[in-house]
């Protein structure tokens, strides 16, 4: 049965951004009531002026900060009266550039991790009680990186491994209560947080590059996840991909991830694009 998204209410987190700012307007058509949750107030208040005031309430929430995620789930029903699908989407990766775990700033790694795992299991956890209440969902922006080697981007994919993880469990333990959640694993999509790969840091384009064909690093734009994303929804998925290519490596990754590992150790050219990515992050 497809699950109606005509007036619930969906909270996103890191909805100023790419994919959330597009699935925010997906879900509106549908007919939802949005409550558009970023670091700025002004970049939600940017958004929520595309929306009937009536429909959307926009916030600024960092993620990292647990006392202001749960007042935004008590603002969302005083506001609305309920929440039913709670998407954990806000994320981050390296400010510029990218690193190593030897070479990187050790507060970065640290911050890294704390937006895109803690932050999530911050949503997750003050929006239960509701999610459970409404038998609603929690989707959770995971990533391609989740099964992907993460080098160069490893406090990026070790968090994104991670929620991938609390999320099967957590749909798991939902399982007879009605409520459900969800994996989505957008693969290179045309925003902000993917510039570096695309151009932004010439050593990360060329790793990018050299480590990967061209018909999987094509960057989709972010309208395809949304639609994805909404469609996985509406049939309450456990996972979501967009694009559809990544799906073989999801499911075979074990045989996928020896192999990837071997190439990785032996790849001259590779070592040489960490060495050099090293010696910029000393610079
Ligand atoms: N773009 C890609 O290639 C790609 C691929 C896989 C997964 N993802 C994931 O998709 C999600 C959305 O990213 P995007 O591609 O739209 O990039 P984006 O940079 O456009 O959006 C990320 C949003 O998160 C917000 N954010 C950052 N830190 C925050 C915090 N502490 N609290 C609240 N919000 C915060 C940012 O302000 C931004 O609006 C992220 O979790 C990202 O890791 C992106």
């Amino acid at each position: 049965m497809t699950y109606d998204l005509n007036d619930k209410v969906v909270l996103i987190t890191g909805a100023a951004g790419g994919i959330g700012a597009a699935t925010a307007r997906q879900l509106y058509a549908l007919g939802a009531n949005l409550v558009l949750t970023d670091m700025q107030q002004s970049a939600v208040d940017k958004l929520a002026q595309e929306f009937s005031p009536s429909r959307v309430l926009p916030v600024a929430l960092d993620v990292t900060d647990a006392a202001a995620t749960k007042a935004i789930i008590q603002t969302t029903i005083q506001r609305f009266g309920r929440l039913d699908v709670a998407f954990a989407n806000a994320g981050i990766s390296w400010r510029s550039g990218a690193s190593t775990i030897a070479s990187c700033d050790e507060a970065e790694f640290e911050k890294i991790v704390e937006v895109d795992l803690f932050g999530v299991w911050r949503t997750i956890r003050a929006a239960l009680p509701e999610i459970i209440r409404n038998q609603g969902q929690v989707l959770v922006t995971s990533s391609a990186y989740a099964f992907l080697n993460g080098l160069a981007n490893a406090p990026y994919a070790a968090s994104k491994a991670a929620v991938e993880m609390l999320t099967r469990s957590l749909r798991a333990e939902l399982a007879h209560t009605g409520a459900t959640a969800t994996v989505v694993y957008p693969g290179w999509t045309a925003t902000a947080i993917a510039k570096v790969a695309f151009g932004g840091n010439a050593t990360v384009t060329k790793m990018n590059e050299v480590g990967l064909p061209g018909w999987l690093r094509r960057a989709i734009p972010p309208e395809q996840v949304a639609l994805a994303l909404v469609k996985g929804v509406q049939d309450r998925r456990p996972r979501i991909y967009a694009p559809w290519r990544w799906v073989p490596f999801s499911l075979f990754r074990g045989i996928f991830g020896v192999l990837t590992d071997v190439v990785l150790s032996r790849h001259k050219e590779m070592h040489a694009l960490i060495q050099q990515l090293e010696a910029e992050s000393q610079r």
